[in-house]
């Protein structure tokens, strides 16, 4: 089997709206649409999770409806039009749903934010007032393992209260979302004041500052998917590393031919336990922890579960 270079894969093309603008990209067609915003046109705001549907990291608004992009061919979105955390905002604004997620610590790691944001437009697109349930539900589908989720579930309702009241002025905005409520949190369901006129009226010191929240120095990066993860880097002639894992949760390895992979057409190297023969481990007491494993594979630990789950 030969592998063609990448640029003479490039054999496919669509013209589509990506974020208001009219976009022709030639890529190779096995590509996802996913693959294609962040390996050919660049916008890595979209982030690249499990490809498999289960993560909602990927998602991005198709046609104004959430849609996980890993799943999608790029092929199939010609015509389409395409919205991205990239083109949330408008000249040069955060959109509400930004403002809100980067006040009130929404975005944390920030590499579900872009997902998530997109996912809440959706939602008030079709539903400009959503219950707390059905914000819930609406954003069910993408997992964030920073901020426990009522973060976003707060910044959710303050965009909501934001986009209901544009008489706010921008500077007061900030000290309204997070300076008057308790804790410098939101409303809830429960919080007699529901809107931002209450919030006005309401007592405040401007300069408190003091036990107040505020925004994160990244937090804008966060919320535009500027934030660069380590997935995100392209360079030229760049080398990719691809780790191969068991389907056993604990075995024996009998041996390890690697020499039609070190074959292939560029592979650069292969590496196995015996040439990374280094032990750590995060404490003391497990310090028998491999880079790569030697002589077996052991502890999957999702599959332990099940199977654990299924003996009980
Ligand atoms: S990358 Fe996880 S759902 Fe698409
Ligand atoms: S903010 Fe880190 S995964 Fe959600």
């Amino acid at each position: 089997m030969t592998t063609l270079p990448i640029e003479s894969q490039k054999t496919a093309q669509i013209r589509f709206t990506l974020n208001g603008e009219e976009t022709d990209v030639l890529f190779a067609p096995y590509k996802t649409l996913l693959e294609v915003l962040r390996e050919d046109l660049g916008h890595t705001g979209t982030k690249h999770g499990c490809e498999l549907g289960e993560c909602g990291a990927c998602a991005v608004l198709l046609d104004g409806k959430a849609v996980l992009f890993c799943l999608v061919l790029a092929l199939e979105c010609g015509g389409k039009q395409v919205l991205t955390v990239e083109g949330l905002g408008e000249d040069g604004k955060l959109h509400p749903l930004q403002d809100a997620f980067a006040d009130l610590g929404a975005a944390q790691c920030g590499y579900c934010t872009p997902a998530i944001l997109v996912t809440a437009k959706a939602l008030l697109d079709q539903n400009p007032h959503p219950s707390r349930d059905q914000i819930r539900e609406a954003i069910s589908g993408n997992l964030c393992r920073c901020t426990g989720y009522l973060q976003i579930f707060e910044a959710v309702e303050a965009a909501v209260l934001k986009i209901a009241s544009k008489r706010i002025p921008e500077h007061k905005w900030h000290s309204v979302s997070t300076n008057t409520w308790p804790g410098g949190r939101m409303a809830n369901e429960n919080d007699s004041r529901t809107t931002p006129a209450d919030d006005l009226n309401a007592s405040h010191d401007e300069l408190r500052v003091i036990g107040i929240p505020r925004r994160r120095v990244d937090g804008r990066a966060k919320v535009t998917g500027q934030t660069r993860f380590a997935d995100d880097i392209f360079l030229p002639r760049m080398a990719h590393c691809k780790l191969l894992r068991s389907p056993h949760p604990h075995a024996r390895i009998r041996k390890i031919d690697t020499t039609r992979a070190t074959a292939y057409p560029g592979v650069y190297l292969v590496l196995t336990g015996k040439d990374v023969p280094i032990q750590y481990g995060i404490l003391p007491v497990s310090q028998d922890e491999q880079a790569l494993c030697l002589d077996r594979v052991r502890h999957v630990e999702i599959q332990s579960r099940r199977s654990s789950r299924a003996r009980s």
